[in-house]
């Protein structure tokens, strides 16, 4: 992603082959319920692929359907999002890149709109914004979206109106807010103006876009690209943390860190004992110190089903989080 610097967290060695080879752990970590069923998501998928298809030969696209998987999406969401061992790792679908990150974008938009305590209706209207925030791309070739390598200023100055397309796709037919279609036609607008096309500044920039902003960012910068390897969301947090200011409000990011967490829920970190951990809860009050189920112990070993313990990092002060662990393995990539 342009004027994102990338740093990464190490991979912990032959950590993905222990942990492959022990089903009992395997199964312990996809036991952690998750956010949307495959049923949902697989449905999801299909209309965002129907109505990119619709949009590409120039059809009015189908606004019902979206308005159905939306409320779909929000009330699954809403029903499931007061479990607190929710494995927010595995909100993010695997498929070709297009449908699968307007699914993960939404997902993400909702849970933190939830939070943030938004109305039923303004729910549906970020989802819907939200899922189709860059349907704007299918006029832009594919040659510029897939280009390996950095864009010219030429192909980059393309890429700045696919927010204008999609604002104008939504803009004919069934009857779409205005707001979902400010999200469609704002989500690369910048807290410091930097961002196009209208180079809005600060509180202009309503807050269901900086929402869809945020998570936009946060799903590209957590996803492989052709230009580079995907992060882990530590990473990918840190990178935002240090836009704070330039690309979004300190009072956006810190919002979005306390809803996310630096580690999220169903991730892996190594801890300062050498021990690795699964983070099974977050504790609002100190988001450095979650909660974590040990997995294996100092020596690496496998710890064995009867001697799991969880240790809450805001009482042990002894331990902390050293880093992140790629979690490969269990997403299936
Ligand atoms: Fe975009």
């Amino acid at each position: 992603m342009p004027g994102y610097f990338v740093v990464e967290s190490p991979k912990i060695e032959n950590f993905d082959d222990k942990i492959s080879k022990n089903p009992q752990i395997k199964k312990l970590i996809q036991d952690i319920p998750v956010l949307l069923s495959n049923e949902i998501k697989e449905e999801a998928l299909k209309v965002v692929h129907t109505v990119l298809q619709e949009a590409r030969t120039g059809k009015i696209i189908d606004k019902t359907k979206i308005k159905e998987i939306v409320n779909k999406l929000v009330e699954e969401i809403i029903s499931k999002h007061q479990n607190s061992l929710i494995n927010l790792m595995d909100i993010r679908t695997h498929d070709k890149y297009t449908f699968s990150h307007s699914i993960n974008v939404c997902t993400l938009a909702i849970l933190i709109g939830i939070k943030e305590k938004l109305k039923r209706k303004e729910l549906g209207d970020l989802a819907l914004g939200a899922l189709l925030h860059d349907v704007g791309k299918i006029m832009i070739s594919q040659q510029i979206l897939e280009k390996p390598a950095r864009l010219s200023m030429d192909e980059f100055e393309e890429i700045k109106k696919h927010p204008l397309y999609g604002y104008n796709i939504l803009m004919e037919g069934e009857e779409i807010s205005e707001i979902s279609k400010m999200i469609v036609y704002n989500h690369h607008e910048r807290y410091d103006g930097g961002g196009y096309p209208q180079g809005l500044t600060g509180d202009k920039i309503p807050q269901l876009v900086v929402i869809t902003s945020l998570t936009d960012v946060y799903d590209v910068l957590t996803t492989d690209r052709p230009y580079r390897k995907s992060l882990l969301p530590h990473d990918a947090m840190r990178i935002i943390i240090s836009h704070t200011y330039s690309n979004f409000s300190e009072e956006a990011v810190r919002f979005f860190l306390k809803v996310m967490s630096i580690y999220p829920l169903g991730s892996l970190v190594k801890l300062n004992t050498g021990e690795i951990g699964l983070i099974i809860k977050v504790n609002e009050h100190a988001l450095v110190r979650p909660t974590i189920r040990i997995l294996l112990d100092s020596q690496g070993e496998i710890v064995s089903p009867s001697r799991i313990q969880d240790i809450d990092l805001s009482a042990d002060i002894s331990r902390f989080v050293v880093n992140s662990v790629s979690d490969d393995v269990f997403a299936g990539k």
